[in-house]
This record gives C-alpha cells, structure tokens and sequence, in this order.
C-alpha cells in the first residue's frame, strides 16, 4: 500500500520505517528541513536502538523516503498517518495546533478518497475534529475518512515494540476504512480491536493513565515499606506474582518522565474535567509522582546533613535507560533543587548528554561513573542503565570523598553495597 507519514518525531519515524520494512511504500514527511536532508542521509535523528538498521533497510529498498513537501505526501497515498506532536500546555491540555494544521493541509491537498489516520497521542474527539474540519473546508465534495490508530511502543523498545505489538486499536466510522486499516496491518500477527473514534482514543488515555497509576502506587507503598522495614522489591514481586496485577510497572523509584505519562494524565484529568468527571484519583497519581523527587532529596540530606558546598554524582540522566530523551526528565527537577542548595554536581549518562546540556547547563559532564563520582560526597543514581548495575562498588567508594549511596532506582544489592562500606538508600526497602 501507499502510506505517508506526517510528523518525524518518536512516533512518526519506527511508524514510517517499520511500516515500509513490513512491505508498505512510506513516505515520511516534516517541515523540518534539516531533519529530513540528516534521514536521507540515512542518519537518524534520534536514538533509539534497532531504528537506524531499519531506516537503512528502508532507503535500500527504495520503499522509505522522506520529503518536506506535505502536499505531494498526502497526494501519492491512500492513507496518510498524522503523527505530530502535541505538547503540553501551561493548563495541562495536549496543544492540538500542529494536528490542526496537519488537518488543514491534507484538506487542501484532497483531489479524491483518503483515509486520514490520527497516530499523534490527542485528547479524545480530536478525530471527530479532523472530520469535521476537513468536511468544512473541502465542502463536502471530496469523500474521505478519518480513523483513530493509537500508538503503545515505549521509547527505547519502539522498533520491537512496534514489530511485535500486544494489540493494534483502530477507531473508524465506516467499513471502507477499516478494511483499509486491516490491509495496513495485515503483516502483523496480534489480535486487531476495531471501535469507534471516540473508544479507540480513550483506550491510549486509559492505558497510559493505568501505567502511570500502577507506578504510582508501588511508589506509595514504597514509602510505607521504608516506614515498617519492610522491601518493596519484594513486595512487588509477591503482588505480581498474582496473574490479575502482574509484575509490570510496580518497580518503584524516582516516578516516571518522559514525553507521556507527565502529559498524558494532565491531560486526561482536563478531558475528564471538560467532561464533567473530576478525576480526583489520576490527579493524586501525579502527586505521588512528584513527591518521589522529594524522598529522594530526603534521603540525601538524611545521610550528608546538608547539601551546601557537597559534591554530589549523578549517574543517569535520561528520563528512563535506552533513550536520550531528556523531557520531564526526573533528574532535571532534583539537579536543580541540588544546585539551589548549593552543591557541586558532577553528571554522568551514557547518551543523553548532548540533550542534557541544553536543560541542565550548570553541572560537570564526566566521562564515566567513576570520573562523576571522583571526590563526591554522594553518589545519586537516577535512570537504571544496565551499565551502573556492573560497575565496581570498591573502586566507586575509593574514589569519593564520603562512601554514600543514594539509589533512585533500586539498582544495587543493598547488602553488597552495605559490605562495600557504603551508606546505602534506597526507595522503599
Ligand atoms: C509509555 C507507554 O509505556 C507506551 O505504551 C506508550 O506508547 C508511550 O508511553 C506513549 O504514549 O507514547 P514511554 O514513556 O516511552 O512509554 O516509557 P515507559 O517504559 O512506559 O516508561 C515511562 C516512565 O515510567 C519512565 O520514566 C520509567 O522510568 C517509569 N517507570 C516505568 C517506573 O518508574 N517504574 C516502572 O515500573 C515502569
């Protein structure tokens, strides 16, 4: 099938390159100049493992390319995706505006049948917008339909994720579109849910909604753990084990980042609340989520007394390990409580640096953890990258100042770092 693909962002990009690998002909299309000249490059503009292989694929088998020119795009397809993005406002609403425009331009691109896809993660009633706008515009005179097609990859596991998916949601109005929609997703082998618009965009909110809540939780419970002795690994591990919770999503830590679960129970709260329905429940897993940064800090003073003039070592920086993404990152808020009260920070993460820089300007960029934590009073770990669980408790300890360990992610055996001679805290144990 000819598809496009408006938007070449996180989703936008593993949509474009996995579905030509699938056997689709994709165009990928941005207003970004320099991003597409760096994808025909064959480079890509994120980090995001497996994803460059596949672009590489794509190019080679002439079946991906990429155009700054949106018209011609929607011109040579059957079914356009829109996957821009939609940020978040003061105000806690997604901002539609570049979904809008996206819809504006498709309209005036329309000679005849489309089926328009809203891929973008948008408060629910935006694909009954998109209808209504284009219907407006082109005045009825050119048939087309638009479809809900909500996104469940993970950043960091996109590529996998969107290869091997749980389930594929499609949202239609008509039966031409989700024969479409099928014919898309014919290579793919998981259960296909078909509803209406309005269901299929509830299920993406609903979804990351229950995510975020289930981290939350575990983070609640892990401040009572820490409060009895008792250990929330362990904790997690027994709940889980009970097939109807599962163990997914209950590691309890610093709370979650990212370009999602932040944004997206905002913005369920203030759909809900347009609604009618004060969700009193989601607000509070916000909460709780915030306040993780806090018991974090707590255990930090607990063992330096005061954070003015210490040196303190962050390893990790990314908002969670395998991405570079820095947005609503936790370790952004705690560095720069860290440097409000007057210490020293010394950083350390092995991709995310670049995108750091930019938000976190005032903190020392080391080489590796063991550079972070030279002369450290405190080292702080914030995102779990599988590299920090190896790393040589001894050697770290011999290079720091004061031997103190502050794991944001229950990365480490307390045991062993307690017999490497550390002062070791956790989050709930
Ligand atoms: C999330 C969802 O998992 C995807 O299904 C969805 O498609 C995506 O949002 C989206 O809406 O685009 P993502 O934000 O990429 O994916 O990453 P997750 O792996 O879900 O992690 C989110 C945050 O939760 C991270 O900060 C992670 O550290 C944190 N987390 C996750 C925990 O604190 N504890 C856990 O047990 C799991």
């Amino acid at each position: 099938m000819k598809l496009s693909v408006i938007g070449t962002g996180y989703v936008g990009l593993v949509t474009s390159a996995c579905l030509a690998d699938v056997g689709h002909e994709v165009i990928g299309a941005d207003r970004d100049a320099d991003r597409i000249e760096r994808l025909r490059q064959g480079r890509s503009p994120i980090f995001e493992p497996g994803l460059e292989e596949v672009l590489a694929r794509g190019a080679a088998s002439k079946r991906l390319r990429f155009t700054t020119d949106t018209v011609e795009a929607v011109r040579e397809s059957d079914v356009i995706f829109i996957t821009v993005g939609t940020p978040s406002l003061e105000s806690g609403n997604a901002d539609v505006t570049a979904v809008a425009a996206v819809a504006e331009t498709i309209a005036a691109s329309l000679t005849d049948y489309r089926l328009i896809v809203e891929k973008s993660t948008v408060p629910v009633r935006t694909g009954e917008r998109i209808r209504d706008q284009i219907h407006l515009l082109t005045r009825g005179a050119v048939p087309f339909d638009v479809a809900c097609n909500p996104e469940f990859t993970r950043e960091g596991a996109a590529v996998q994720d969107f290869m091997h998916p749980d389930r594929i949601v499609i949202g239609v109005e008509s039966e031409r579109a989700e024969r479409l929609m099928r014919d898309v997703y014919r290579p793919f082998d998981c259960p296909i849910l078909v509803t209406n618009l309005a269901t299929a965009e509830l299920i993406k909110h609903a979804s990351n909604a229950f995510l975020a809540m289930k981290i939350s939780y575990i983070n609640a419970v892990a401040n009572v753990c820490e409060r009895v002795g008792a250990d929330v690994g362990l904790v997690a591990q027994g709940m889980g084990q009970d097939a109807r919770i599962g163990r997914a999503f209950l590691n309890a830590g610093v709370g979650y980042g990212g370009s999602c679960f932040p944004k997206d129970v905002a913005a369920f709260v203030q759909i809900a609340s347009a609604a009618g329905y004060e969700f009193g429940l989601l607000k509070e897993v916000a909460r709780i989520n915030e306040g993780q940064r806090d018991v974090l800090l707590r255990h930090l003073t607990e063992a330096l007394w005061v954070l003015a003039n210490r040196t303190i070592a962050v390893l990790g920086l990314a908002y969670k390990p395998d991405t570079d993404d820095m947005r609503d990152a936790p370790s952004v808020p705690i560095i720069e409580r860290l440097c409000r009260d007057g210490a020293a920070v010394r950083v350390y993460d092995p991709v995310a640096e670049r995108n750091a820089r930019r938000v976190l300007p005032e903190v020392t960029y080391c080489a590796d953890p063991y550079d972070a934590a030279r002369g450290a009073d405190a080292v702080v770990l914030l995102t779990e990258w599988p590299e920090f669980g190896r790393l040589d408790l001894t050697r770290l300890r011999d290079v720091m100042r004061r031997p103190v360990l502050i794991d944001g992610r229950n990365v480490w055996d307390p045991e062993a770092a307690r017999a490497a001679g550390f002062h070791y805290a956790g989050m709930g144990r």
